[in-house]
Protein backbone atom coordinates (compact mmCIF):
# COMPACT_ATOMS: atom_id res chain seq x y z
CA UNK A 1 0.00 0.00 0.00
CA UNK A 2 1.02 3.31 -0.99
CA UNK A 3 0.13 6.48 1.47
CA UNK A 4 -2.06 9.29 -0.45
CA UNK A 5 1.10 12.15 0.23
CA UNK A 6 3.63 9.30 -1.16
CA UNK A 7 1.29 8.17 -4.11
CA UNK A 8 0.96 12.17 -5.24
CA UNK A 9 4.47 12.08 -5.21
CA UNK A 10 4.72 9.12 -6.94
CA UNK A 11 2.30 10.29 -9.54
CA UNK A 12 3.89 13.75 -10.32
CA UNK A 13 7.69 12.86 -11.12
CA UNK A 14 9.01 15.59 -12.91
CA UNK A 15 12.14 16.03 -13.99
CA UNK A 16 13.62 19.50 -12.54
CA UNK A 17 15.38 21.72 -14.92
CA UNK A 18 18.50 21.39 -13.07
CA UNK A 19 18.50 17.81 -13.21
CA UNK A 20 20.55 15.35 -15.35
CA UNK A 21 19.80 12.13 -16.54
CA UNK A 22 22.22 9.41 -17.85
CA UNK A 23 21.60 8.17 -21.11
CA UNK A 24 22.21 4.31 -19.94
CA UNK A 25 18.70 4.81 -17.80
CA UNK A 26 16.98 6.88 -20.61
CA UNK A 27 17.26 3.85 -23.57
CA UNK A 28 16.66 1.21 -21.46
CA UNK A 29 13.41 -0.72 -22.04
CA UNK A 30 10.76 0.12 -19.47
CA UNK A 31 10.48 -3.58 -18.56
CA UNK A 32 14.09 -3.31 -17.27
CA UNK A 33 13.65 -0.95 -14.58
CA UNK A 34 10.59 -0.98 -12.30
CA UNK A 35 10.30 1.81 -9.48
CA UNK A 36 10.65 0.24 -6.58
CA UNK A 37 10.06 2.69 -3.66
CA UNK A 38 10.78 6.35 -2.51
CA UNK A 39 14.32 6.91 -0.63
CA UNK A 40 14.82 8.51 2.42
CA UNK A 41 15.06 12.00 0.76
CA UNK A 42 11.77 11.63 -1.08
CA UNK A 43 13.35 10.12 -5.08
CA UNK A 44 11.49 7.58 -7.19
CA UNK A 45 13.77 4.18 -6.47
CA UNK A 46 14.09 2.33 -9.62
CA UNK A 47 15.59 -1.36 -9.62
CA UNK A 48 17.12 -2.52 -13.07
CA UNK A 49 18.37 -5.81 -14.28
CA UNK A 50 21.62 -5.67 -16.38
CA UNK A 51 22.89 -9.27 -18.50
CA UNK A 52 26.09 -10.27 -18.14
CA UNK A 53 28.27 -12.04 -20.87
CA UNK A 54 28.29 -15.29 -18.64
CA UNK A 55 31.99 -17.42 -17.94
CA UNK A 56 30.91 -19.91 -20.16
CA UNK A 57 30.51 -18.05 -22.81
CA UNK A 58 33.41 -15.83 -23.17
CA UNK A 59 35.34 -18.55 -24.92
CA UNK A 60 32.95 -20.09 -27.14
CA UNK A 61 33.34 -17.99 -29.91
CA UNK A 62 36.42 -16.69 -32.11
CA UNK A 63 36.56 -13.00 -31.14
CA UNK A 64 35.47 -10.72 -34.10
CA UNK A 65 36.00 -7.17 -34.99
CA UNK A 66 32.98 -5.27 -35.41
CA UNK A 67 33.15 -4.45 -38.78
CA UNK A 68 33.34 -8.10 -39.56
CA UNK A 69 30.06 -8.72 -38.81
CA UNK A 70 27.73 -10.19 -41.89
CA UNK A 71 24.10 -10.15 -42.63
CA UNK A 72 24.14 -13.60 -41.39
CA UNK A 73 25.20 -12.53 -37.54
CA UNK A 74 22.56 -10.10 -37.38
CA UNK A 75 19.92 -12.33 -38.62
CA UNK A 76 21.45 -15.00 -35.83
CA UNK A 77 21.67 -12.47 -33.54
CA UNK A 78 17.94 -11.55 -34.44
CA UNK A 79 16.63 -14.90 -33.07
CA UNK A 80 19.01 -14.72 -30.15
CA UNK A 81 17.59 -11.46 -29.02
CA UNK A 82 13.61 -12.45 -29.56
CA UNK A 83 14.30 -15.52 -26.95
CA UNK A 84 15.72 -12.99 -24.87
CA UNK A 85 13.22 -10.93 -24.96
CA UNK A 86 10.98 -13.66 -24.79
CA UNK A 87 12.81 -14.09 -21.31
CA UNK A 88 12.56 -10.50 -20.50
CA UNK A 89 15.89 -9.14 -21.18
CA UNK A 90 15.87 -7.44 -23.63
CA UNK A 91 18.46 -4.15 -25.08
CA UNK A 92 20.96 -4.73 -22.24
CA UNK A 93 21.39 -8.77 -22.67
CA UNK A 94 24.13 -10.78 -24.24
CA UNK A 95 24.18 -14.38 -24.69
CA UNK A 96 27.32 -15.17 -26.57
CA UNK A 97 30.27 -13.16 -28.48
CA UNK A 98 28.70 -13.53 -31.77
CA UNK A 99 25.32 -12.27 -30.67
CA UNK A 100 26.91 -9.59 -28.75
CA UNK A 101 28.95 -8.45 -31.98
CA UNK A 102 26.32 -8.42 -34.34
CA UNK A 103 24.26 -6.59 -31.90
CA UNK A 104 26.64 -4.19 -31.30
CA UNK A 105 26.64 -3.41 -35.39
CA UNK A 106 22.97 -3.04 -35.44
CA UNK A 107 23.25 -1.02 -32.21
CA UNK A 108 25.61 1.52 -33.76
CA UNK A 109 23.18 1.49 -37.01
CA UNK A 110 20.51 2.21 -35.15
CA UNK A 111 22.01 5.16 -33.00
CA UNK A 112 23.45 7.25 -35.56
CA UNK A 113 21.59 9.40 -38.21
CA UNK A 114 22.70 10.63 -41.99
CA UNK A 115 25.12 13.04 -40.26
CA UNK A 116 26.46 10.54 -37.70
CA UNK A 117 24.31 12.01 -34.62
CA UNK A 118 23.07 10.10 -31.86
CA UNK A 119 19.19 9.09 -32.75
CA UNK A 120 17.85 6.19 -31.18
CA UNK A 121 15.27 4.06 -33.00
CA UNK A 122 13.31 1.39 -30.55
CA UNK A 123 12.87 -2.52 -32.79
CA UNK A 124 9.09 -3.12 -32.04
CA UNK A 125 8.29 -6.08 -30.07
CA UNK A 126 6.30 -8.19 -32.92
CA UNK A 127 7.10 -7.86 -36.34
CA UNK A 128 3.03 -6.91 -36.58
CA UNK A 129 3.93 -4.10 -34.52
CA UNK A 130 5.51 -2.15 -37.58
CA UNK A 131 2.58 -0.80 -39.59
CA UNK A 132 2.69 2.73 -39.02
CA UNK A 133 4.07 2.89 -35.64
CA UNK A 134 5.68 5.84 -34.07
CA UNK A 135 9.35 5.00 -33.47
CA UNK A 136 9.54 8.04 -31.47
CA UNK A 137 11.45 7.23 -27.62
CA UNK A 138 8.83 5.70 -25.44
CA UNK A 139 8.42 7.31 -22.34
CA UNK A 140 9.23 6.27 -18.96
CA UNK A 141 5.83 5.09 -17.31
CA UNK A 142 7.43 3.86 -14.16
CA UNK A 143 5.78 0.43 -12.59
CA UNK A 144 5.46 0.59 -8.79
CA UNK A 145 5.81 -2.59 -7.36
CA UNK A 146 5.54 -1.59 -3.88
CA UNK A 147 6.55 0.64 -1.00
CA UNK A 148 9.53 0.02 0.59
CA UNK A 149 10.80 -3.03 -1.92
CA UNK A 150 12.09 -6.06 0.50
CA UNK A 151 9.15 -8.06 -0.76
CA UNK A 152 9.59 -7.25 -4.42
CA UNK A 153 13.08 -8.44 -4.01
CA UNK A 154 12.83 -11.54 -2.13
CA UNK A 155 10.59 -12.09 -4.74
CA UNK A 156 13.09 -11.18 -7.39
CA UNK A 157 15.58 -13.26 -5.77
CA UNK A 158 14.45 -16.70 -5.74
CA UNK A 159 13.39 -15.88 -9.81
CA UNK A 160 15.78 -14.84 -10.76
CA UNK A 161 19.81 -15.55 -9.00
CA UNK A 162 21.32 -16.16 -12.53
CA UNK A 163 25.43 -15.35 -11.96
CA UNK A 164 25.29 -13.57 -15.16
CA UNK A 165 22.29 -10.80 -14.21
CA UNK A 166 23.69 -8.15 -12.08
CA UNK A 167 20.29 -5.60 -10.55
CA UNK A 168 21.25 -2.40 -9.43
CA UNK A 169 18.87 0.16 -7.62
CA UNK A 170 18.99 3.86 -8.61
CA UNK A 171 17.11 6.88 -9.09
CA UNK A 172 16.44 8.76 -12.51
CA UNK A 173 16.87 12.62 -13.03
CA UNK A 174 18.94 13.82 -10.53
CA UNK A 175 20.20 17.23 -9.35
CA UNK A 176 23.72 16.95 -10.00
CA UNK A 177 24.96 16.16 -6.54
CA UNK A 178 23.09 13.29 -6.65
CA UNK A 179 24.47 11.96 -10.33
CA UNK A 180 26.22 9.03 -7.96
CA UNK A 181 22.64 7.41 -7.25
CA UNK A 182 22.10 6.97 -11.74
CA UNK A 183 24.41 4.41 -13.43
CA UNK A 184 26.80 5.98 -15.32
CA UNK A 185 28.07 4.81 -19.00
CA UNK A 186 31.49 5.37 -18.25
CA UNK A 187 30.81 2.64 -15.10
CA UNK A 188 30.03 0.26 -18.23
CA UNK A 189 32.81 0.50 -19.78
CA UNK A 190 35.10 -0.06 -16.53
CA UNK A 191 32.81 -2.78 -15.72
CA UNK A 192 33.60 -3.91 -19.65
CA UNK A 193 37.55 -3.51 -18.98
CA UNK A 194 37.53 -5.65 -15.79
CA UNK A 195 35.62 -8.57 -17.42
CA UNK A 196 37.65 -8.70 -20.13
CA UNK A 197 40.98 -8.21 -18.21
CA UNK A 198 39.94 -10.70 -15.36
CA UNK A 199 43.07 -12.24 -14.94
CA UNK A 200 44.97 -9.48 -14.26
CA UNK A 201 42.59 -8.24 -10.98
CA UNK A 202 42.07 -12.03 -10.25
CA UNK A 203 42.34 -12.06 -6.04
CA UNK A 204 43.60 -8.34 -5.67
CA UNK A 205 42.45 -5.74 -3.45
CA UNK A 206 41.09 -2.77 -5.21
CA UNK A 207 39.77 0.86 -4.18
CA UNK A 208 37.08 2.72 -6.47
CA UNK A 209 36.50 6.22 -5.51
CA UNK A 210 33.32 7.65 -6.38
CA UNK A 211 31.45 4.63 -6.93
CA UNK A 212 28.03 5.47 -6.78
CA UNK A 213 25.30 2.89 -7.15
CA UNK A 214 28.52 0.43 -6.72
CA UNK A 215 28.14 -1.31 -10.16
CA UNK A 216 31.62 -1.44 -11.62
CA UNK A 217 32.86 -2.66 -7.91
CA UNK A 218 30.10 -5.75 -7.30
CA UNK A 219 31.42 -6.74 -11.11
CA UNK A 220 35.06 -6.14 -9.87
CA UNK A 221 34.38 -8.18 -6.74
CA UNK A 222 32.96 -11.23 -8.90
CA UNK A 223 37.02 -11.50 -9.45
CA UNK A 224 39.06 -9.61 -6.84
CA UNK A 225 39.14 -10.47 -3.28
CA UNK A 226 38.54 -7.07 -1.55
CA UNK A 227 36.51 -4.26 -2.86
CA UNK A 228 36.47 -0.87 -1.10
CA UNK A 229 33.82 0.86 -3.10
CA UNK A 230 33.89 4.78 -1.82
CA UNK A 231 31.76 7.65 -1.97
CA UNK A 232 30.02 10.70 0.02
CA UNK A 233 26.52 11.24 1.45
CA UNK A 234 24.94 8.68 3.57
CA UNK A 235 21.99 8.14 1.63
CA UNK A 236 23.80 6.89 -1.65
CA UNK A 237 26.41 4.52 -0.08
CA UNK A 238 23.15 3.14 1.80
CA UNK A 239 21.59 2.66 -1.84
CA UNK A 240 25.34 1.06 -2.63
CA UNK A 241 25.10 -1.20 -0.28
CA UNK A 242 21.83 -2.10 -0.60
CA UNK A 243 22.92 -2.80 -4.40
CA UNK A 244 26.04 -4.94 -3.11
CA UNK A 245 23.40 -7.02 -0.88
CA UNK A 246 21.45 -7.50 -4.09
CA UNK A 247 23.79 -9.02 -5.87
CA UNK A 248 25.84 -11.56 -3.12
CA UNK A 249 25.15 -14.13 -5.47
CA UNK A 250 27.51 -12.79 -7.89
CA UNK A 251 30.13 -12.40 -6.00
CA UNK A 252 29.94 -14.82 -2.38
CA UNK A 253 30.78 -18.16 -4.97
CA UNK A 254 33.99 -16.31 -6.30
CA UNK A 255 34.81 -15.32 -2.65
CA UNK A 256 34.86 -11.57 -2.93
CA UNK A 257 33.93 -8.51 -1.02
CA UNK A 258 32.97 -5.18 -1.84
CA UNK A 259 32.54 -2.80 1.54
CA UNK A 260 30.95 0.41 1.18
CA UNK A 261 32.98 3.53 2.77
CA UNK A 262 32.81 7.27 3.08
CA UNK A 263 36.01 8.99 1.31
CA UNK A 264 35.28 12.21 0.92
CA UNK A 265 38.11 13.91 -1.67
CA UNK A 266 37.61 17.29 -0.23
CA UNK A 267 38.44 15.91 3.31
CA UNK A 268 42.20 15.42 4.07
CA UNK A 269 41.78 11.88 5.50
CA UNK A 270 39.74 8.58 5.90
CA UNK A 271 36.62 8.80 7.80
CA UNK A 272 37.45 6.96 11.11
CA UNK A 273 34.16 8.49 13.50
CA UNK A 274 32.73 5.38 15.41
CA UNK A 275 29.16 7.17 15.09
CA UNK A 276 29.41 7.72 11.11
CA UNK A 277 28.14 4.05 9.59
CA UNK A 278 30.40 4.12 6.65
CA UNK A 279 33.12 4.85 8.36
CA UNK A 280 36.43 3.05 8.46
CA UNK A 281 38.71 0.95 11.18
CA UNK A 282 42.00 1.12 11.70
CA UNK A 283 42.37 -2.45 10.47
CA UNK A 284 40.49 -1.88 6.65
CA UNK A 285 43.00 1.59 6.31
CA UNK A 286 45.80 -1.05 7.37
CA UNK A 287 44.62 -3.00 4.67
CA UNK A 288 43.91 -0.74 2.27
CA UNK A 289 47.11 0.70 2.08
CA UNK A 290 48.97 -2.99 2.49
CA UNK A 291 47.39 -4.61 -0.30
CA UNK A 292 46.04 -2.62 -2.73
CA UNK A 293 47.34 -2.68 -6.03
CA UNK A 294 44.06 -1.43 -8.47
CA UNK A 295 42.46 2.18 -7.93
CA UNK A 296 39.09 2.57 -10.03
CA UNK A 297 36.82 5.54 -10.86
CA UNK A 298 33.59 5.75 -13.18
CA UNK A 299 32.50 9.11 -14.74
CA UNK A 300 33.76 11.48 -11.58
CA UNK A 301 35.58 14.18 -13.72
CA UNK A 302 32.41 16.89 -14.36
CA UNK A 303 33.66 19.77 -12.54
CA UNK A 304 37.72 21.30 -12.23
CA UNK A 305 37.23 21.60 -8.11
CA UNK A 306 36.16 18.07 -8.05
CA UNK A 307 38.81 17.02 -10.29
CA UNK A 308 41.62 18.57 -8.81
CA UNK A 309 39.93 16.89 -5.30
CA UNK A 310 40.20 13.90 -6.54
CA UNK A 311 43.52 14.01 -8.01
CA UNK A 312 44.87 15.36 -4.32
CA UNK A 313 43.38 12.43 -3.26
CA UNK A 314 44.40 9.83 -5.58
CA UNK A 315 48.07 11.15 -4.97
CA UNK A 316 47.96 10.82 -1.21
CA UNK A 317 46.24 7.26 -1.35
CA UNK A 318 48.96 6.00 -3.88
CA UNK A 319 52.10 7.73 -1.76
CA UNK A 320 50.48 5.31 1.33
CA UNK A 321 50.72 2.17 -0.25
CA UNK A 322 53.18 -0.59 -0.31
CA UNK A 323 52.59 -1.66 -3.51
CA UNK A 324 52.86 -0.69 -6.96
CA UNK A 325 49.20 0.02 -8.28
CA UNK A 326 47.33 0.74 -11.38
CA UNK A 327 44.59 3.04 -11.59
CA UNK A 328 41.88 2.71 -14.11
CA UNK A 329 39.98 6.28 -15.34
CA UNK A 330 37.12 6.29 -17.24
CA UNK A 331 35.63 9.40 -18.65
CA UNK A 332 33.50 10.64 -21.24
CA UNK A 333 33.89 14.03 -23.55
CA UNK A 334 30.65 15.98 -22.90
CA UNK A 335 30.80 18.24 -25.55
CA UNK A 336 28.42 21.72 -25.17
CA UNK A 337 28.73 24.65 -26.80
CA UNK A 338 29.90 27.69 -25.05
CA UNK A 339 29.53 31.42 -25.94
CA UNK A 340 32.78 31.67 -24.22
CA UNK A 341 34.35 30.05 -26.86
CA UNK A 342 32.04 30.22 -29.58
CA UNK A 343 32.58 26.62 -29.82
CA UNK A 344 32.12 23.37 -29.02
CA UNK A 345 34.15 22.36 -26.56
CA UNK A 346 34.24 20.38 -23.00
CA UNK A 347 36.51 22.25 -20.63
CA UNK A 348 35.80 19.40 -17.56
CA UNK A 349 37.51 17.45 -20.45
CA UNK A 350 40.50 19.67 -21.25
CA UNK A 351 40.63 20.06 -17.06
CA UNK A 352 40.73 16.10 -16.79
CA UNK A 353 43.56 15.92 -19.55
CA UNK A 354 46.01 18.35 -17.98
CA UNK A 355 45.51 17.54 -14.26
CA UNK A 356 46.86 13.67 -15.69
CA UNK A 357 49.64 15.39 -17.50
CA UNK A 358 50.82 17.29 -14.28
CA UNK A 359 50.59 13.78 -12.67
CA UNK A 360 52.77 12.48 -15.43
CA UNK A 361 55.41 15.30 -14.93
CA UNK A 362 55.67 14.41 -10.83
CA UNK A 363 58.99 14.22 -9.99
CA UNK A 364 59.21 14.22 -6.50
CA UNK A 365 61.66 11.67 -5.49
CA UNK A 366 58.87 8.83 -3.80
CA UNK A 367 56.40 8.15 -6.84
CA UNK A 368 56.59 7.89 -10.76
CA UNK A 369 53.23 7.84 -12.74
CA UNK A 370 52.88 6.62 -16.01
CA UNK A 371 49.61 7.39 -18.08
CA UNK A 372 48.53 5.51 -20.96
CA UNK A 373 45.21 5.78 -22.99
CA UNK A 374 43.48 1.86 -23.25
CA UNK A 375 42.29 1.37 -26.85
CA UNK A 376 38.36 0.40 -26.91
CA UNK A 377 38.80 -2.49 -29.26
CA UNK A 378 38.20 -4.92 -26.00
CA UNK A 379 34.48 -6.43 -26.25
CA UNK A 380 31.14 -5.39 -24.60
CA UNK A 381 30.39 -7.97 -22.10
CA UNK A 382 27.16 -4.69 -21.08
CA UNK A 383 25.45 -3.46 -24.22
CA UNK A 384 25.40 0.33 -24.06
CA UNK A 385 26.37 2.76 -26.54
CA UNK A 386 30.40 2.69 -26.58
CA UNK A 387 30.46 5.64 -28.19
CA UNK A 388 33.37 7.48 -29.63
CA UNK A 389 33.44 9.99 -26.29
CA UNK A 390 34.18 7.73 -24.51
CA UNK A 391 37.71 7.15 -22.66
CA UNK A 392 39.74 4.81 -20.93
CA UNK A 393 43.20 5.59 -18.78
CA UNK A 394 45.24 3.56 -17.28
CA UNK A 395 48.44 5.08 -14.87
CA UNK A 396 50.94 2.95 -13.64
CA UNK A 397 51.90 4.54 -10.05
CA UNK A 398 54.91 2.87 -8.99
CA UNK A 399 57.45 3.91 -5.53
CA UNK A 400 60.84 5.09 -6.22
CA UNK A 401 62.21 3.86 -3.21
C1 LIG B 1 28.73 10.88 -12.34
S1 LIG B 1 28.80 10.04 -10.83
C2 LIG B 1 29.57 8.51 -11.28
C3 LIG B 1 29.11 7.38 -10.41
C4 LIG B 1 29.62 6.01 -10.87
N1 LIG B 1 31.05 5.95 -10.83
C5 LIG B 1 29.12 5.70 -12.27
O1 LIG B 1 29.88 5.88 -13.22
O2 LIG B 1 27.98 5.25 -12.39
C6 LIG B 1 30.13 10.86 -9.92
C7 LIG B 1 30.40 10.28 -8.55
O3 LIG B 1 31.42 11.04 -7.90
C8 LIG B 1 31.04 11.16 -6.53
N2 LIG B 1 31.66 12.33 -5.86
C9 LIG B 1 31.40 13.64 -6.12
N3 LIG B 1 32.07 14.40 -5.25
C10 LIG B 1 32.77 13.58 -4.43
C11 LIG B 1 33.66 13.78 -3.34
N4 LIG B 1 33.94 14.98 -2.89
N5 LIG B 1 34.21 12.70 -2.75
C12 LIG B 1 33.91 11.45 -3.18
N6 LIG B 1 33.07 11.20 -4.22
C13 LIG B 1 32.50 12.24 -4.84
C14 LIG B 1 29.54 11.34 -6.62
O4 LIG B 1 28.89 11.13 -5.38
C15 LIG B 1 29.18 10.30 -7.67
O5 LIG B 1 28.95 9.04 -7.12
Amino acid sequence: MVDVAEKETMDDITFRSDAVLSDVHLHAPNKRHFMVRLNAVGQPVFLSQFKLLSDKNIGESGIKNERDCTKEDIGDQDKGKEELDDKGISDVAILNNKEREANFCLGMEALLDDDGDLEVVRRPRHETDTGGEDFSREKVFPIILTKGGEEVFEAEDQECMCRDIIKIEHTMATPLEDAGKQIWRGAFLLADYILYKRDTFKHCTALELGGGTGITSIIMATIAKTVYCTDVGEDLLAMCERNVTLNKYLTKSEGGEVKVKELDWLKDDFCTDPEAYYSWSEEEIANLHDHTTVILAADVFYDDDLTDAFFKTLYRITHNLKKSCTIYLSIEKRLNFTLRHMDITCEAYNHFRDTLNDLAKIRDQKMKYTVEPIKLSFHQFIIYERMEQLELWKIAAEPLT
